[in-house]
């Protein structure tokens, strides 16, 4: 699919050629309220595993996977529909399903039903990264027909409208474009009265997490597409040094999806995976065949203190504390002063990692516990863990 359309390359590299677009500040008054993600949003969506093999069976099956295994109990609640899903305009430009889901409003009926909810995904550009239609000229239309079915969450993808961007040549012209784009369509949705995820997908070009906000997103893919491949992974996901102070609640870096089950990486490099992201305040959404989910796999995905961790309602976005080549350490504030930290080995052997809590801005003893483990450890001031090679500790203290 990727090979359809090289936008986000060629977008990343016009911005870097030329210095970064000038931007718009965040501004408060335009965000959307961060009731529908006052928390980063956790569920599952189609592409990382199914691609464009998906369909109204397949997405069905997830819904009642996500229930039976658990993890609806663990705080997972969308059911993401990616690229693919789009058929044809009628007369009156009203866009509908192709034959892969014959009927969205009873797909959407059977995934509330069970305590869900549906997200979908469309391009403010006249084509999606998969070459079908999107959303350029009929946004009010679409966002109500997305209301009439019953959605909840809108992936946004800039795709086709990206090489517009690029044809005007001006970097402040491109950023017009995209800026316009991605404001009709929160409008759009506002006017439906419906309230939905707004999930904008630009790959991080012109960074995003300082205007994001100000269009209305509630969260911004930061980086290019992830692959099931820890040196991607680890690549997207250290690479978030930095963005911390442009999360809050209702809206929220995106490093993209979860692979965790996939089958590229080993349940250690997942569990790393899993622990980075939740660290990140990054949305969980799962990219795995829900139906067929090894035990290593679920308990991964439903570890509760884990999600409590990305979940925690102070809405802090984790950062790097230090970094000694492949070692490095990360914390993420939590409510009520207490700290999550995750000591990383990168490289293939094991290695000891330390933190000293006064590093994290720690005076006193604290409480210690060893969250994959489960074991509360006593009252520390610092700690030292001995980490496989590619794996990680987690802590939280306080
Ligand atoms: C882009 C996005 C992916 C996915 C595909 C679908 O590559 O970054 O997450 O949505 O498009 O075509």
């Amino acid at each position: 699919m990727h090979s359809v359309w090289r936008g986000p390359r060629a977008l990343a590299s016009l911005a870097v050629a030329a210095g970064l677009f000038s931007l718009a500040g965040p501004s408060a008054a335009a965000a959307a309220p961060p009731s529908v993600a006052a928390t980063p949003p956790m569920g599952w969506n189609s592409w990382n595993h199914f691609a464009a093999k998906i369909d109204d069976a397949t997405v069905r099956a997830q819904a009642d996977a996500m229930v039976s295994s658990g993890m609806r109990d663990a705080g997972y609640r969308y059911i993401n529909i990616d690229d693919t899903w789009e058929g044809t305009r009628d007369a009156a430009g009203v866009i509908h399903s192709n034959a892969k889901f014959p009927d969205m409003k009873a797909l959407a009926d059977y995934v509330h039903a069970k305590g869900l909810k549906l997200g979908i995904y469309s391009s403010p550009g006249p084509k999606t990264c998969a070459g079908y239609e999107g959303s350029e000229g009929h946004e009010a239309q679409d966002a109500k027909t997305y209301a009439d079915w019953g959605i909840d969450y809108l992936k946004y993808d800039l795709c086709s409208l990206g090489d517009r961007m690029k044809a005007t040549g001006s970097l402040d012209k491109a950023q017009d474009i995209e800026l316009v784009a991605y404001r009709k369509m929160d409008a759009a949705i506002s006017a439906t009265g419906r309230p939905m995820v707004y999930s904008l997908c630009q790959y991080g070009v012109a960074q995003v997490w300082r205007w994001g906000g100000s269009v209305g997103g509630n969260l911004w893919r930061t980086t290019g597409d992830i692959t099931d491949r820890f040196s991607r992974m680890t690549q997207i996901g250290f690479g978030q040094a930095g963005l911390a102070k442009y999360a809050k609640p209702g809206q929220w870096n995106d490093p993209d999806m979860l692979e965790v089950g996939n089958g590229g990486m080993s349940p250690i490099e997942y569990r790393t995976h899993m622990s980075l992201w939740a660290l990140l305040a990054a949305p969980l959404l799962a990219g795995n065949d829900l139906s067929k989910m090894t035990p290593d796999t679920l308990a991964i995905l439903t570890n509760r203190e884990v999600i409590a961790i990305d979940q925690d309602k102070a809405g802090r976005q984790g950062d790097r504390v230090h970094a000694e080549g492949p070692l490095e350490v990360w914390a993420k504030p939590l409510a009520g002063g207490g700290k999550a930290v995750g000591l990383f080995n990168l490289s293939d052997q094991p290695s000891y990692v330390e933190v000293s809590y006064a590093d994290l801005g720690l005076k006193a003893p604290v409480k210690t516990r060893d969250v994959w483990a489960a074991k509360d450890l006593g009252k520390l001031t610092s700690y030292r863990a001995l980490v496989v090679g590619h794996g990680v500790v987690v802590l939280r203290l306080g």
